[in-house]
């Protein structure tokens, strides 16, 4: 594997003080039916065996309150989506949802994305990775925090099928330029186009993205493709 140089960060901070009672309870009855329980011990997961069938999976890194990860989800009933999250009370409620509008390809798994896809997701076994709107870290001594560094990218190269897409979006336009300025060092990532996506393609808006526009911040789509055949 190539994640030799990938020195894990922490790129959250936990914002969450009690939770309500209804997500402790959406927790405490539905995660043992929608969530995963994965620890690095573990090891890789076998995807196929979680979704209980073949097909190709969608990861979704921070999805929040998991809005638009239900939305994608539900409109996308042939791929299997699995969202990670740390955000106990975002997962609470994306676990409601899940119940309440039976979606059946959709899996959460609250743990630190960066130790799941360094240990948990096999090589060559994601269909596309979608990272919306991640915390931007805007000062210059916490960019080290921040999710997407080149060595990260190199790791979701490798996790993504030959013909997988990387999907990021941010409205901190300074981001967006690291992303794509990354993006570019990492040989087996192509950007069929040149620079920023023209539209957002089937990403749902998200809340984080809404927050943003309300502050009057642009909006940057970056989708990428790993290189097949393999390089
Ligand atoms: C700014 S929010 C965006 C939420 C959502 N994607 C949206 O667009 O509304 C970023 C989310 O990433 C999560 N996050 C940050 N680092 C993470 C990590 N290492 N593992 C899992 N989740 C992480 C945070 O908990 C937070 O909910």
């Amino acid at each position: 594997m190539s994640d030799n140089t990938y020195r894990p960060i922490r790129s959250f901070v936990r914002r969450e003080g009690r939770l309500t009672t209804g997500q402790q309870r959406a927790l405490d009855e539905l995660y043992s039916l929608y969530g995963i329980d994965w620890t690095a011990a573990a090891g890789p997961l076998d995807l196929d065996v979680l979704f209980n069938r073949q097909a190709p999976v969608v990861l979704d890194i921070g999805y929040g309150d998991g809005e638009a990860l239900a939305e994608i989800a539900s409109a996308h009933p042939e791929r299997n989506y699995l969202g990670v999250e740390v955000y106990r009370a975002g997962t609470g409620r994306l676990l409601r949802r899940i119940e309440a509008d039976g979606i059946t390809n959709l899996k959460v798994l609250l743990a630190d994305a960066s130790e799941l896809l360094r240990q948990g997701i096999p090589s060559a076994s994601l269909a596309g990775l979608q990272l919306f709107f991640p915390d931007p870290w805007p000062k210059k001594r916490h960019h080290k925090r921040r999710m997407v560094q080149a060595p990260w990218l190199t790791m979701v190269a490798d996790r993504l099928q030959p013909g997988g897409f990387l999907h990021m979006a941010t409205d901190w336009a300074e981001y967006a330029e690291w992303m794509l300025a990354l993006s570019e060092t990492e040989p087996r990532l192509d950007n069929p186009h040149g620079g920023y996506a023209p539209d957002p393609g089937d990403r749902p808006g998200t809340r984080f993205e809404r927050r943003g526009v309300r502050k009057g911040h642009d909006v940057f789509d970056l989708i990428l493709q790993r290189y097949a055949p393999s390089t």
